[in-house]
């Protein structure tokens, strides 16, 4: 039984080699790894069988943003390759996400494979309101977009939002304990921030309420992935307050 929240690693890496490598050496702590732009560009859907093939899940992280029909024929490609959770992105529009959610039915209607749960970006934890203002015409503040997008994302039929802690508590308050929060930007204490904006502690993130944590650099940049995923793990048994990075 998975701990709760499920750490989900970041295959944030260049080939297949070193893909394979970290999921050998991760697959005794960890059960979930993510596919995304970087290593499905690079080596294809054969990732998600041989990640599958060792007995692990995928999560595929392209976050589809198009059409509608472009990215409903997108999640029946995805839904074929056998991947457990993919993502989305809330600025498709409602219509967009709709047609993905009735395509992933309907595709697991026809094959009998399990349906992904899909999940709708919100706003990149790599951004903050300043961000955001540069590039639209948005001037308020991350967590009302936020708000606004997640509950357009769950209306339209999606199983739930990808967004930072910072936003967790208040989409939890909202929308109840039903949809499943993806929770990104997760910095344990001590690890460079990187790129990322919207950053908490795995402890923090547990405490607001998210289902699963997307770690990526503070495992697979780690001198010793296995112990950095464990000492996550650890954290996240630990009984303690909120603590926001
Ligand atoms: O290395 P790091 O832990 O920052 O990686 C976070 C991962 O989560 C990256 O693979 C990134 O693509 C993904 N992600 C994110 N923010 C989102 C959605 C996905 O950082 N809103």
């Amino acid at each position: 039984m998975a701990a709760k929240p499920e750490i989900i690693a970041a295959l944030d890496v260049e080939s297949r080699d070193d893909a394979l490598s970290l999921v050998g050496s991760l697959r005794g702590t960890i059960g979930y790894f993510k596919v995304g732009s970087r290593l499905f560009t690079a080596e294809g859907p054969r990732m998600i069988d041989e990640i599958n093939n060792m007995g692990a899940s995928v999560f595929l992280d392209l976050k589809f943003h198009d059409i509608p029909a472009t990215v409903a024929g997108a999640v029946k490609a995805a839904c074929a390759i056998g991947v457990k959770m993919m993502t989305l992105h809330t600025c498709g529009g409602v219509d967009m996400m709709k047609a993905a959610a009735d395509a992933a039915a309907e595709t697991s209607a026809k094959t009998g494979l399990p349906r992904p749960l899909l999940v709708g970006v919100t706003v990149l934890t790599s951004m903050a309101s300043q961000d955001l203002s540069a590039v639209s015409c948005y001037e308020g503040d991350v967590e009302s977009l936020v708000l606004r997008r997640a509950g357009k994302a769950l209306e339209a039929g999606l199983d739930g939002i990808v967004s930072s802690v910072h936003e967790t508590e208040a989409i939890r308050k909202k929308f109840g304990d039903t949809p499943v929060i993806v929770t990104p930007g997760i910095r344990p204490v001590g690890s460079a921030s990187g790129d990322q904006k919207r950053i908490a502690t795995p402890a923090a993130a547990r405490d607001a309420g998210s289902d699963y944590l997307v770690i990526g650099r503070p495992i697979y940049q780690a001198p010793y992935p296995v112990e950095a995923a464990e000492a996550i793990l650890a954290e996240l048994l630990e009984e303690q307050g909120p603590s926001y990075a």
